[in-house]
């Protein structure tokens, strides 16, 4: 399946899923583009050492966000792209994306959703002073962060825990489990009903 990746900066969820498919972890996937919408993005410099092709489509040359997605989705249908992974990328999709690629695009979130939604999702939890929180891998729908989900994972938060040795654990679950559920979707295995998505084994 050929599939695009849509980030925003660091991009090491994009980079655990290349080396995943490298891995050979993640079969029947090919990573046929990378989207940014940040000039200045380390996930570009990722991208082009992976040697996959790439765009930048930035929000602040269209003057809507359906002509910025319009011109993103030229892209996908030139590549062929038939499932859209969102790996921090900072923006809200709009329906343009959503009636196009209709339960086709997938995003992580660094918190138990639906708790701490929004663009600061660990941080939240931090300093919020919950014992437990997680990461979460879901459908994306019209509202943010709130789409069927596929995959959960927990992650304790310790006394002696820093937000910085907490981002950590977040992102090394993240590094694992992101993978994990774009193989289940390629192979079909997700079914939605409703605001569930059951997996089949
Ligand atoms: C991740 O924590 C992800 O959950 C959130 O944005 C962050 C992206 O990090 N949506 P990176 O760019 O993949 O390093």
């Amino acid at each position: 399946m050929r599939i695009a990746v849509f980030c925003s900066g660091r991009g090491t969820n994009l980079q655990a899923i290349i080396n995943a498919v490298k891995n050979k972890k993640l079969k029947k996937v090919k990573i046929a583009l990378v989207v940014c919408d940040n000039p200045k993005a380390y996930a570009l410099i990722r991208a082009k050492k992976a040697r996959i092709k790439n765009i930048i489509v930035e929000r602040g040359n269209f003057n809507s966000k359906s002509e910025f997605e319009k011109e993103i989705i030229r892209h996908l249908r030139k590549e062929k792209i038939e499932l859209l992974v969102l790996a921090g990328f900072m923006q809200i999709v709009g329906p343009a994306l959503l009636n196009n690629y209709k339960n086709r695009i997938l995003n992580i979130h660094p918190a138990l959703l639906p708790s701490f939604k929004g663009a600061h999702g660990f941080k939240d939890a931090f300093d919020y002073g919950v014992k437990v929180t997680g990461i979460t891998v879901h459908f994306v729908d019209k509202d943010m962060d709130h789409g069927p989900i596929i995959l959960q994972e927990a992650v304790l938060i310790k006394e002696k825990d820093t937000l910085e040795s907490l981002e950590e654990r977040i992102h090394k679950a993240e590094h694992k489990l992101y993978p994990k559920a774009i193989g289940l979707f390629v192979s079909r295995r997700l079914k939605i009903a409703a605001r569930k998505v059951k997996i089949i084994t």
